[in-house]
């Protein structure tokens, strides 16, 4: 464990500002409309925000048991964060950590119950942010080690893989992309509990992943089909993006977080590092997702939800999937920097393509008038209607990480938040374009 330590949590400052962090980021308007969200939830069963009207940017609310829960209350703790240790103000701090933990209570049900397949490791996140804050807390640690547990029973050691989706054929198993973000749980619940098999399933999936959705030129498919009984590649292609052939901008983002995260806990790799040797499959795949999704975002910055979507009819952008990326490629430069700290032309890359990155799709998404802090996300661009040009309660959780990441970094300060007008206006109609890591982890 303490190797783990020292090569995934460093100090990481003195890069190179080219751009600079976009003021919204730190707009008295993010704690403001995140507590108003946070109280207005409707009670008796509680339900969660997951995207607004596309006209409006009103809220729409759903019952817990779907994979975007854990959001609002995992905002909440990030907001805790931010007041707590990375700008203090001691008031707002216990109010976001009283909301986290009473958002988070809708959840428990789920432990015994839950639809959401693959999706327990998106559902961990506040609690795995609780048991940060008070390792005592029973609660929270239950809930890590049984969102653990049912992902871990989803693990087929034929395939190698953790089932993503659930299929009337069983012999159909399916991994999606995405499925890269929930192996986080288990290298959670593995330094909860000691188990080494929760790792042993997190690295198999890694792996097969790397193989299977990853094409050579660093692009990815959405889903990958797997004979159950064989083992073998049955089918590779898309359901929420443009073609089968093509790349959806938000599970490009999740791979290049996924595999930027899974470095962390290669015990292989921590182990080559010691002996200045190279063993760094998991770096070199999300750098290469990285480069990819660098090289396909169009002129104008605005990432487009499939990066092969064609542009006629006009394609609906997705401030999602920027954000995910952008949170993604600051984990991937702290990576670069913790592996290999005299070489700082590499974790600089990262960080100037992400500040970039989240710039120009805040300046381009950012709404002071709807409820939620960004639009022109993509929730699936498929569904019939389109469901797209909305906010969306992730892409606002990773737009106050990159906020959070970048305080973190040395790369922004709070006193940003005092040159922020409150309410820049928001001239964008819904656009067609044209053309930290998580902070705070159980094994830390
Ligand atoms: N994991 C589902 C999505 O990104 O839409």
């Amino acid at each position: 464990m303490h190797l783990v330590i020292s090569v995934c949590l460093a100090t990481f400052t003195g890069f190179s500002r080219a751009a600079s962090a976009p003021s919204q980021l730190y707009s008295p308007l993010v704690a403001q409309k995140l507590l108003t969200t946070a109280q207005s939830v409707p009670n008796n069963p509680i339900q969660y925000p997951q995207y607004t009207s596309s006209d409006n940017g009103q809220w729409q609310y759903f019952p817990a048991d779907y994979w975007t829960t854990g959001f609002l209350p995992a905002s909440c703790y990030a907001m805790y964060t931010r007041f707590n240790s990375l700008c203090p103000n001691s008031s707002a701090a216990n109010e976001f950590l009283e909301l986290g933990r009473s958002l988070s209570t809708g959840e428990v049900p789920l432990e015994a119950y839950t639809t959401v397949g693959h999706d327990v490791g998106f559902l961990s996140f506040p609690f795995v942010d609780e048991a940060a804050v008070d390792k005592s807390n029973q609660t929270a640690t239950t809930a890590v080690n049984t969102f653990a547990t049912l992902l871990a029973d989803r693990f087929n050691p034929i395939v190698g893989c953790t089932r993503s989706w659930d299929t009337s054929d069983p012999t159909n198993f399916q991994v999606i992309i995405d499925n890269m973000m929930n192996l986080q749980v288990l290298f959670d619940s593995e330094a909860l509990t000691g188990n080494t098999t929760l790792r042993n399933i997190a690295m198999s999936h890694a792996d097969k992943t790397m193989q299977n959705h990853v094409r050579p030129d660093g692009s990815s498919y959405h889903l990958v089909e797997y004979n159950s009984t064989t083992g073998a590649v049955i089918w590779r292609g898309t359901v929420q993006g443009y073609a089968d052939n093509s790349t959806w901008t938000r599970g490009q983002a999740w791979g290049i977080y996924g595999f930027a995260n899974s470095l962390c806990h290669d015990l292989d790799l921590i182990v080559a590092v010691y002996r200045n040797t190279q063993q760094t499959r998991y770096l070199d795949t999300s750098r290469q997702m990285a480069s990819f999704y660098i090289s396909q975002i169009p002129s104008d910055g605005i990432v487009p939800w499939d990066f092969n979507a064609p542009l006629d009819p006009p394609r609906p952008a997705d401030s999602s999937a920027a954000m995910i990326a952008t949170v993604g490629l600051l984990m991937l430069s702290q990576q670069e920097a913790s592996l290999s700290p005299s070489n700082t032309s590499g974790a600089e890359y990262w960080n100037n393509a992400a500040i970039k990155l989240l710039s120009d799709n805040t300046e381009f998404a950012w709404k002071p008038e709807w409820q939620s802090l960004l639009s022109n996300g993509t929730v699936n661009n498929r569904d019939s209607p389109p469901n797209n040009l909305t906010g969306i309660t992730y892409g606002d959780y990773y737009f106050v990480e990159a906020g959070n990441q970048l305080i973190s970094m040395g790369l922004a300060s709070c006193s940003s938040s005092n040159s922020t007008s409150p309410a820049p206006s928001s001239s964008q109609s819904p656009h067609h374009t044209s053309g930290a890591v998580r902070a705070r982890r159980l094994w830390w």
